[in-house]
């Protein structure tokens, strides 16, 4: 007997899925068989995603458009739908430290602050209602939010990013609590230290390679490893999964061993 997750005749719409995890999650839902939305602000590095999942004869569009804008993240569902017939699965992926490098707490200004939470925060709410409108419609669906290890095992320096992605844990229960009876799964992922520009523009390599030092697997989470979890959360495998955080953080969450404080004074550390 053998096990196959197969997401033929469904339609998928990941967010951010120009680069990074995001990609790798479209084409993993494209190898599950998914005709794939492909969106990312960048037009360019969403058809070269398109483009991948065409060569392994799979089926995608890209979808350009910037999620800042309320308007557009609406437009985005709409045209998915359109463009698919359906909307099966939503992962919503697009969310980051808003191009900021770790931070201090005390040198957060409200700019910052309000930055975050839209990008992260409001940015996956925004998306989520817009697919869940059009799931309840057509008798059910997947929703799959993009959160963080961070969640769980806060570091230094991070403290906005942390409690905007943990407000996606929350808005995730939450989501799960009301679309349930609609026959909607929501759940959240959260990837450990995965190697992507939002992490090289974030650390410096020698920071980069303590924090995985420092997981007990000692290794990082590679991006296609999030594309694996998604296609199976998307799939009947976890038909009565809802409502949780799955972590692919090599047992950060577990660690004993804290990474090194990123640009603050040893004598700040805890102890
Ligand atoms: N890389 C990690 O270690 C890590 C760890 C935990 C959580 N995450 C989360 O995973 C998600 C993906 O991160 P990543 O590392 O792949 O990032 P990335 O920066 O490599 O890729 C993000 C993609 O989203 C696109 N994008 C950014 N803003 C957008 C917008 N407003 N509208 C449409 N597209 C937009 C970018 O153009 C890019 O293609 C994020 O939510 C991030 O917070 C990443």
């Amino acid at each position: 007997m053998s096990v196959e997750i197969d997401h033929s005749g469904k339609v998928a719409l990941v967010t951010g899925s120009g680069a990074g995890i995001g990609r790798e999650i479209a084409c993993w839902m494209a190898q599950a068989g998914a005709s794939v939305a492909v969106n990312d602000v960048r037009g360019d590095t969403a058809k070269q995603t398109v483009a991948l999942i065409a060569d392994e004869g799979g089926t995608a569009k890209a979808f350009v458009a910037d999620l800042r804008d309320d308007a557009a993240i609406d437009q985005l569902v709409a045209d998915a739908e359109t463009w698919g017939g359906r909307l099966d699965i939503a992962v919503n992926n697009v969310g980051m430290m808003a191009g900021r490098s770790p931070t201090r707490f005390v040198d957060m200004d409200g700019a910052f602050w309000r930055d975050l939470v839209d990008q992260n925060l409001i940015l996956t709410a925004l998306c989520a209602r817009a697919e869940a409108l059009v799931m309840m419609e057509q008798g059910g669906g997947v929703i799959i939010n993009v959160s963080s290890g961070e969640t769980t095992r806060p570091s230094p320096m991070m403290s906005s990013y942390a409690a905007a992605k943990a407000a996606i844990n929350h808005l995730t229960w939450s989501m799960a609590v009301e679309l349930g009876p609609h026959n909607i799964r929501v759940n959240a992922i959260a990837p450990g230290t995965t190697p992507t520009e939002l992490i090289r523009e974030a650390f410096p390599a020698d920071h980069y390679e303590a924090i995985v030092a420092a997981t007990p697997l000692r290794r990082e989470t590679l991006p296609e490893e999030l594309g694996r979890l998604s296609v199976y959360l998307a799939s009947d495998l976890a038909r009565c999964t809802t409502g949780q955080l799955i972590l692919a953080d090599a047992g950060a969450f577990l660690s004993r061993t804290r990474p090194p404080n990123l640009g603050q004074d040893a004598s700040e550390e805890a102890p």
